[in-house]
């Protein structure tokens, strides 16, 4: 079972847009690197002994500012705050762990 890294208006799980669209408009997360910046983000929790659960999921509705404008990255989303990020890529990731370890400093 994985451990809440806070509870309240602390982080609860990181959510993973890995949604793959395919033709006509195949513009989409999951053919932006999704599965691979997930799998960078769970290394980089587990390095960092982060207890973050990282869900994937299908789309999470910021397409029309993200992909479909044809923004490269995936949308990634720190689950409750609301806090999200649109065009992600594998440089991004130390960036979101960084302030994953801010946000769990202040909330202790
Ligand atoms: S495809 Fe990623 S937010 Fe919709």
């Amino acid at each position: 079972m994985v451990e809440k890294l806070s509870n309240g208006e602390g982080i609860v799980k990181l959510i993973v847009c890995t949604m793959q669209r395919h033709a006509p408009n195949p513009n989409s997360c999951g053919n932006s690197g999704g599965h691979d910046i997930a799998d960078a983000l769970e290394r980089h929790l587990a390095d960092n002994c982060l207890p973050v659960p990282l869900e994937r999921v299908a789309c999470l509705g910021k397409c029309p500012t993200g992909p479909l404008q044809g923004s490269q990255g995936t949308v990634v989303q720190l689950y409750p705050t609301g806090k999200s990020w649109r065009g992600i890529t594998r440089e991004d990731v130390p960036g979101i762990i960084a302030s994953i370890q801010r946000h769990h400093a202040k909330n202790q």
